[in-house]
C-alpha cells in the first residue's frame, strides 16, 4: 500500500506546490533555476526547471535532461558534486530539486578578487579535480562543459559541480552529428571544437583552462567572438604570463596540450597521479580534502540565506513567473508518447534527512 500522503513521508512524489519560489538563481539557454523553499520543511534548494515544450522543440536536449538526471542521481554521494533531491514533472515542466549550491558561483568571487593566488586556486583545483575524477572513474562520465558557471560554492565554501546537461557517458559510442555549441566556449578543447572524437581527456584541458582564469583572470585563449575564440583554442600558441611560478607554468603547459593523446589526464590512472603528486599541489592533504577537512579560503557571506546575496542581481532581481500549478491541468492525462517517462525520483530516506538548506525558521 502507498503510505500516506502528506509532509511526514519524506519518500513520497513532490510536486511543485511542495515548494514555495523566492527568487531566480539563474538563467540558461533552456533551464532556469530557482531558489525554492520545501512548504513542509522550509528547507531550500535549487530547482532547475524545463519546459517540455522548448525540449521538444530542440529534441536533442530531451536526451541531455534525462542524462543530467541520471548521472545526478547516480553521482548523489560525492562531496563536490551537486546532490539531487528529487525529480518530477507536470503537464508542462521537468523539475531537479537541487542541492542549492548557497556560496554562489566561484567566478563572482573570481571576479570581485580578479585573481587568486596560486595556493587559494590549487584549493579550488583540488576539489575539482576530485569531483572529475570521481565521474571519469566510478561513472565513466565525460563532463564536456566544464566551465566557470557550472562551479558553484556551498555555504561553507566548498566546491560544488552543477549541469550535467551535456555530459557524456563514455561507453556510449554514439557519434555527436550535431555539434552545436551553446554559451561559453572559452574552455572547451580543441578536440570537441574540432568535432572530433573526444574522451575524459577533454575534460582536463577544460580544468586547465580554469585553472589558468583562477590564476590570471581570463581564461588562455580569447577573441572578439565564438568563431575567434576557437580559431584562438585550436591555432594559438599558450602564452603564460611572467608572474606564475615554475609549477603553474609546468601544470597548466601539460593540461593545455592541443593533442588529447600528449595532454596530463590522458593515461589514467597514471596520470591521476602525477597530477595529484604534481608540486602545484604540493600543499594540498588529499585525504583531508575528501573529508572536507581543508578549511576553504573565502567564506561565503551569507546573511538571509533566502536573499541569495551572492548571486547576481540581473538574476535575482528577476521577476518569478507564476507558476502553472498541476491543478491548472486536467488530471492524469498523460504526456504524448510520455515522452518524459521514468523521470521521477526520490533521493534516499538518508540524504533527504541530511540534506538541504535548513533556514533559521525550520
Ligand atoms: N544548485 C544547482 N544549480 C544551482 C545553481 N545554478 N545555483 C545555485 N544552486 C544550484
Amino acid at each position: 500500500m502507498e503510505p500516506l500522503e502528506g509532509g511526514l513521508n519524506p519518500k513520497r512524489k513532490m510536486t511543485s506546490d511542495d515548494f514555495d519560489s523566492l527568487r531566480c538563481l539563474g538563467k540558461g539557454t533552456y533551464g532556469t533555476v530557482v531558489l525554492v523553499k520545501q512548504r513542509s520543511t522550509g528547507r531550500l534548494y535549487a530547482q532547475k526547471q524545463f519546459k517540455k515544450a522548448s525540449l521538444v522543440v530542440h529534441k536533442k536536449l530531451v536526451e541531455q535532461t534525462k542524462t543530467e538526471r541520471q548521472i545526478l542521481e547516480s553521482v548523489n554521494r560525492h562531496p563536490f558534486v551537486v546532490k539531487l533531491f528529487y525529480a518530477f514533472q507536470d503537464q508542462e515542466k521537468l523539475y531537479l530539486i537541487l542541492e542549492y549550491g548557497q556560496g554562489g558561483e566561484l567566478f563572482t568571487h573570481l571576479n570581485t578578487e580578479k585573481m587568486f593566488s596560486e595556493s587559494v586556486a590549487a584549493f579550488y583545483m583540488a576539489e575539482m579535480l576530485l569531483a572529475i575524477s570521481h565521474l571519469h572513474q566510478t561513472l565513466g562520465v565525460i563532463y564536456r562543459d566544464l566551465k566557470p558557471e557550472n562551479c558553484l560554492l556551498d555555504a561553507d565554501g566548498h566546491l560544488l559541480l552543477t549541469d550535467f546537461g551535456l555530459s557524456k557517458v563514455a561507453v556510449d559510442q554514439s557519434e555527436d552529428s550535431c555539434n552545436s555549441i551553446l554559451g561559453t566556449v572559452e574552455y572547451m578543447a580543441p578536440e570537441v571544437i574540432q568535432g572530433k572524437k573526444y574522451g575524459k581527456a577533454a575534460d582536463w584541458w577544460s580544468f586547465g583552462a580554469l585553472a589558468y582564469d583562477l590564476m590570471t583572470g581570463n581564461p588562455p585563449f580569447r577573441g572578439g567572438n565564438h568563431a575567434k575564440i576557437q580559431e584562438n583554442i585550436i591555432k594559438q600558441k599558450l602564452v603564460l604570463p611572467y608572474y606564475l611560478s615554475m609549477d603553474a607554468k609546468d601544470i597548466l603547459t601539460r593540461l593545455l596540450r592541443k593533442d588529447p593523446g600528449k595532454r596530463l589526464g590522458a593515461v589514467m590512472p597514471k596520470d591521476l597521479q602525477t597530477l595529484k603528486n604534481h608540486r602545484f599541489f604540493r600543499k594540498i592533504d588529499w585525504k583531508k580534502l575528501a573529508a572536507r577537512e581543508v578549511e576553504p579560503p573565502i567564506q561565503p557571506m551569507i546573511t538571509d540565506p533566502e536573499l541569495a546575496e551572492n548571486f547576481a542581481p540581473e538574476f535575482t532581481e528577476l521577476s518569478l513567473s507564476p507558476t502553472v500549478t498541476s491543478r491548472d491541468f486536467w488530471p492524469g492525462s498523460p504526456t504524448k508518447d510520455d515522452m518524459f517517462g521514468g523521470f521521477s525520483f526520490v533521493a534516499s530516506s538518508s540524504l533527504l534527512e541530511s540534506g538541504g538548506y535548513l533556514t533559521s525558521r525550520s
